[in-house]
């Protein structure tokens, strides 16, 4: 039953499309089904590997600290993404650890399991690299927010990659703790509280129920 349920939800993951019946039922055989509460780390920086993970439901912030335990998030990660790849193709350690913003399904598979499958299917080694080169474009488009943008043009920037189009409207649907906003953009909480502010009484950014938000004016049209 959970091999069936396993298969079921593996079948699922856009990075998996390319495998047939019979590889898909190999991973799932060396694949667990897991749930996590929110706050949870799920791989440590720094830790050797065991598994890839590849995310259900929920979502998830890719993290860096320093050793004062500064913290910088390099990444939020949603329903279909897969992590924990990095230290599986190069065998160093963990390059950031993954903490759960909310409750969270995973799933696990070990590496041996991800390796020899990589071997067998040239599609999916495409569809793991695709997935490196969209976290390269993402890393170049922060490392020109931070040489380029000021602090107000980094929180708008991030309010509109997080923002989506609902009923025409670019709305921030999940809660975004201004805590969060400034670990994504090396600015303090109180800064980005202040900016946060601005944005509001000039209409760019009007709060909405349980903490979502609209955007308007030039930050709702903000495209590169
Ligand atoms: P790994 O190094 O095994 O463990 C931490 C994981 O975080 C890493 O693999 C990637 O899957 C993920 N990760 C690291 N850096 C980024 C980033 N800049 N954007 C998105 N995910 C990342």
């Amino acid at each position: 039953m959970a091999l069936e349920e396993n298969k079921a939800f593996l079948r699922r993951v856009p990075l998996l499309y390319s495998l047939n019946e019979q590889q898909i039922e190999s991973l799932a055989a060396g694949s667990v089904r897991r749930n996590y509460p929110k706050g949870r780390t799920i791989v440590s920086e720094g830790e050797p590997s065991q598994s890839l993970y590849i995310l259900l439901s929920g979502r998830a912030k890719v993290q860096r600290s320093d050793l004062e335990g500064k913290e910088v998030i390099l990444a939020v990660l949603g329903s279909g993404d897969f992590f924990g790849e990095m230290s599986m193709i190069d065998d160093a350690p963990r390059s950031a650890s993954v903490i759960t913003l909310e409750s969270c399904d995973f799933m696990s598979i070990a590496k041996d399991s991800f390796k020899a499958m990589l071997a067998q299917s040239n599609e999916m080694c495409m569809a793991v690299m695709r997935g490196l080169v969209r976290r390269l474009r993402d890393a170049d488009q922060k490392i020109e927010s931070l040489a380029l943008l000021d602090v107000y043009g980094r929180v708008a920037r991030v309010l509109m990659d997080f923002s989506e189009e609902i009923d025409g409207e670019r709305i921030v649907r999940n809660r975004l703790p201004r805590q969060e906003i400034a670990k994504m953009i090396g600015a303090s909480r109180e800064m980005v509280s202040r900016v946060m502010k601005g944005l509001e009484l000039d209409g760019y950014v009007v709060p909405m129920s349980e903490g979502r938000m609209m955007l308007r004016g030039k930050i709702a049209s903000w495209v590169d």
